[in-house]
């Protein structure tokens, strides 16, 4: 190989990495803790040295001063002798700003926890299990129910999500020809909401965590749908109820590793029978998309010990619970991370 091809062949391979931000950990913290303690909305209101804002943030004087000063080398404050103002940049951890980055920084929202677990992903490539436990003492699910106030953040979450899976879900499947879906795994309903309001005649089943298919209920029937839903409270793993003809997991397969992901659509294709269909809503990794997902499939291992997995690894799944393909439909997006419904029946 000449030197020209070397070097053309090595620049392809190694772009130019800015070592230190990529592996600066305080900075990424430091910044979530301004968002958890709302520093700008407070500085907004006034409190303007350390003093005054660690007693309205309820933090320690001295170490709130250190944090602020860490906070100035990042541009995100600065500090005229002891007085600390937002900058520009710091504005958008501004409660009020359109970004509304401050709430998915909050590390004691369902999300920020999910970024604190991150500090565990060495166990979980040392594992395969998820990091989450071993930060919090629980798994992820039982840690959400066991806190109410994080239970706001995943409903938040979920009714992005429910907006963007809206045309993979509701557009192309026959809805017409259904009546009885079971929601499995449905959250507080944000894509069966969307599902019950397109197609007036549908019926469903929620299944979920007891807490959770109670917020469910408390939330289609605020939507004017509680006439049309019915709880069924309890795991996934038990059996599903039986007798509908369409059963839903919205992004439910890709929390779960490859043994539990099989033993839940096993329940679900012993419930949907010979006449049933399972619609699976995930996003497949394709060949456009692999390096836009992988932080994603990262977060998945280290919070709950999910993967993200391409069509085949899909139907490959399904077809170990006793499943096949038998339609799938995109909303047809521009986005290269697209969900799929995946129609699947009995083999
Ligand atoms: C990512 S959310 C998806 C919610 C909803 N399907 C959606 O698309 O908006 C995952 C849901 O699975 C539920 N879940 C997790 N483990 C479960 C289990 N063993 N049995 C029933 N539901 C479970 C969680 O409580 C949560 O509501």
């Amino acid at each position: 190989m000449s030197t020209t091809e070397h070097s053309a062949a090595g620049s392809e391979e190694a772009p130019a990495v800015n070592f230190p931000a990529l592996t600066d950990v305080v900075t990424p913290f430091a910044v979530r803790c301004a968002a958890t303690l709302r520093l700008a909305d407070l500085i907004g209101a006034g409190s303007r040295d350390a003093a005054a804002l660690a007693e309205s943030a309820g933090a320690d004087p001295a170490a709130l001063a250190r944090l602020l000063d860490h906070l100035c080398v990042a541009g995100l404050f600065a500090a005229d002798g002891d007085s600390y103002r937002v900058t520009a940049a710091g504005a958008v951890l501004r409660e009020d700003h359109p970004a509304g980055l401050r709430a998915t920084l909050d590390l004691e929202t369902f999300v920020g926890r999910s970024d604190s677990s991150c500090a565990n992903l060495l166990h979980s490539v040392r594992t395969g299990e998820p990091g989450y436990q071993k930060t919090f003492g629980a798994p992820l699910w039982t840690d959400t129910v066991a806190h109410p106030e994080l239970v706001t953040g995943f409903e938040h979450l979920h009714e992005m999500f429910g907006a963007w899976s809206e045309p993979t879900v509701t557009g192309g499947f026959d809805w017409a020809s259904a009546k009885q879906v079971v929601d499995v795994g449905c959250g507080h309903g944000a894509v069966l909401r969307r599902l019950l309001l397109a197609f007036g005649h549908l019926r469903a089943t929620l299944v979920d965590l007891p807490e959770i298919v109670a917020r469910a209920e408390q939330s289609l029937g605020e939507a004017g749908l509680g006439d049309r839903v019915s709880g069924a409270p309890g795991s996934y793993f038990d059996p599903l109820p039986e007798g509908a003809d369409t059963y839903l997991l919205s992004l439910i397969v890709h929390q779960e590793p490859h043994e539990r992901a099989v033993a839940l659509l096993r329940r679900c294709a012993d419930a949907a029978g010979s006449h049933g269909t399972v619609l699976v809503m995930q996003a497949p990794v394709t060949p456009a998309n692999r390096f836009a997902m992988t932080a994603l499939d990262l977060r998945m291992l280290v919070t709950v010990g999910g993967r993200e997995r391409t069509v085949d690894q899909y139907r490959d799944l399904f077809a170990e619970a006793g499943l096949r393909i038998a339609g799938q439909y995109a909303g047809g997006s521009e986005s290269p991370v697209d969900p799929v419904l995946f129609a699947c029946v009995a083999n």
